[in-house]
């Protein structure tokens, strides 16, 4: 189901087209990279449906920020999944819980404008270059010299 879903989103030009960073990762980047991301989205719905096996990749909105998803490619991408679990008859029980869990995820996946910039709000304090807290660079490089 995860397979059928990953390659519709390629073949979605409103997804693949929505804008330059999705444009690139759809077309270019996906060849490397959709085998790891499909195998990180089936453990994320494992893990949503129960268990045993444990999602452990990027948070949300760490691993879709520069992305740039709006709402509407949220929606979009949604229409997919729905579109993958009929391909698969899922049961709709079942349906109904992926999207619940999916959909749960709307404002964390997205970064368009009403997204809580919480990853921002997180670093808050933090050097916007390293990441690092106030001191954390200064101490490291004392240890190296
Ligand atoms: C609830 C909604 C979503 C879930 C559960 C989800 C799940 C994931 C997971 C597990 C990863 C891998 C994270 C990692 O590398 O550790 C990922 C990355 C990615 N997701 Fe999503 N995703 C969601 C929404 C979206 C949407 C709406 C799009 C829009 C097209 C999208 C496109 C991508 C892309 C392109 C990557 C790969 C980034 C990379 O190469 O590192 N995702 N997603």
């Amino acid at each position: 189901m995860i397979d059928n879903f990953s390659d519709r989103l390629v073949k979605n030009p409103k997804i693949v087209n929505a804008n330059p960073e999705l444009r690139e990762w759809h077309t270019v980047t996906y060849h490397t990279r959709m085998p790891g991301l499909k195998w990180g989205r089936t453990l994320w719905v494992a893990m949503k449906a129960g268990g045993p096996f444990q999602y452990t990749g990027l948070e949300m909105r760490d691993a879709h920020w520069d992305l740039k998803i709006s709402p509407e490619v949220f929606d979009e991408v949604t229409q997919e999944l729905i579109n993958a679990m009929d391909d698969f008859k899922v049961p709709e029980r079942e349906k109904a819980e992926v999207l619940a869990a999916f959909g749960a995820e709307k404002v964390t996946a997205g970064s368009q404008p009403g997204a809580v910039n919480w990853r921002r709000w997180r670093r808050a304090g933090r050097d916007p270059d390293t990441g690092l807290n106030p001191g954390t660079a200064e101490r490291a490089a004392k240890m190296v010299t």
